[in-house]
């Protein structure tokens, strides 16, 4: 992590001839042009021309004030509006951007660039990997979720209507930019949801930030943007060194950020559209998991203990709904339908000390019932 004299902090994303970096501070979006201009400038020669994909709930509020700074210094900005929700990810949306492109004579010179959360994110991100055979991509994510899990990585895409991201690509993107300030307008669960996958990141990675988040949960209820940035800086540089040694999920590696998702991911479905939003069945899906590395013997209960306490703190849910208790044998489906797992066998991430989990394999579905 570097930081300077703004007070802004620059994660660096190593991939090679794919590198790029993530900028974290406050009044970034004023600054766009900035740093639109430091990354594409030398490789682009003339005019910059983009299409700025934007999540209609934050046009007024952020969109806007990016457009105006990326106009004022000369580059051609054609705002395109998606609507809000995970419906967006389909194929008319996408046809919707590829339509603009066209009707810009987008060519390779054009820049997509991306303002909203996971959504708009993994939608415009899947056209700018497609269009022409890949144009460059900005990210400007406005979720908590968005800032430190899915504008990190290169994952991009849209969803079938039979399954979840099943068409998408890997491609990285230019350059992120994250002002901290655009969580002000973000809805209280919402934000709550994001903390859930930062959590995650002390629990398989790092001991210390877990810390951090404990003596912080003030500043982060609070969302003060010193804690905020702290806090979106560190989840982004391990997410990116994970990232970096698996880029296309090829080695397992990448397994490990799926901590809590594979209870997560069938509570979710199970529960029913808009009843547990993604970040909260994850925060309950980490807690079974962790009692299920109890059951196994592999940590002692206090390791959970402060999962809980924290999430607690947090005020996020930490209990499997009533009514997901009673459909065990779904919830086994599910998570034998789970895309990471392999065959008919369950697999998890579990914890064997705060700060390090591994990959278990052949867990029965009775054990894995037992922690509900
Ligand atoms: N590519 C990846 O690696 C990756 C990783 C994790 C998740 N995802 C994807 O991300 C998506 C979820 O992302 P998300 O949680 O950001 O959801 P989202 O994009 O749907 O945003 C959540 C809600 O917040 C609103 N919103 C966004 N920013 C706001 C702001 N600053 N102020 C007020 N409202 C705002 C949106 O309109 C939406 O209603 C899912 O589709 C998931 O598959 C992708
Ligand atoms: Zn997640």
């Amino acid at each position: 992590m570097t930081t300077h004299s703004l007070s802004v902090r620059t994660v660096s994303v190593d991939l090679g001839a794919r590198s790029y970096r993530i900028e974290i501070g406050a009044k970034l979006l004023q600054q766009g042009l900035k740093y639109l201009l430091d990354w594409v400038a030398p490789e682009v020669p003339g005019k910059l021309r983009l299409l700025l994909v934007a999540d209609s709930a934050v046009v007024e509020t952020h969109a806007r004030a990016l457009a105006l700074s990326l106009q004022a210094g000369g580059p051609e900005v054609h705002l395109l509006q998606v609507p809000s929700g995970e419906s967006t990810k389909s194929s008319v949306q996408l046809q919707r951007i590829y339509d603009a492109l066209v009707e810009m004579a987008a060519d390779r010179r054009t820049i997509v660039a991306a303002i909203g959360g996971g959504v708009t994110g993994d939608l415009a991100g899947f056209a700018a990997a497609t269009y022409a055979r890949g144009l460059r991509f900005l990210q400007v994510p406005t979720t908590l979720l968005s800032m430190v899990d899915s504008s990190v990585g290169g994952k991009t895409g849209i969803n079938h209507p039979r399954g979840k991201n099943l068409i998408g690509a890997f491609h990285q993107p230019m350059g992120v930019l994250i002002d901290p300030a655009v969580l002000q307008t973000l809805p209280d669960r919402e934000y709550r949801s994001g903390l859930a996958e930062v959590v995650k990141y002390g629990v398989i990675l790092d001991a210390d930030f877990f810390e951090f988040l404990e003596r912080n949960v003030t500043g982060l209820s609070a969302r003060d943007p010193q804690v905020l940035s702290a806090v979106i800086c560190r989840s982004c540089e391990l997410k990116a060194d994970v990232v970096r040694q698996d880029e296309f999920e090829t080695t397992g590696l990448r397994a490990v950020l799926n901590y809590g998702h594979t209870f997560g991911h069938a509570f979710e479905a199970l529960a029913g559209y808009g009843q547990l939003l993604h970040g909260e069945a994850v925060s309950i899906g980490m807690l079974c998991a962790s009692r299920l590395a109890e059951k196994l013997g592999r940590i002692t209960a206090d390791v959970t203990d402060r999962q809980q306490r924290l999430l607690e703190a947090l005020q996020l849910p930490v209990h499997v709904p009533s009514d997901l208790r009673d459909r065990p044998a779904e919830i086994v489906q599910c998570m034998l339908l789970d895309k990471k797992t392999e065959g008919r066998e369950l697999r998890f991430v579990l914890p064997s000390r705060l700060g390090h989990v591994e990959t278990v394999r052949g867990v029965t579905s009775e054990q894995a019932l037992s922690v509900l």
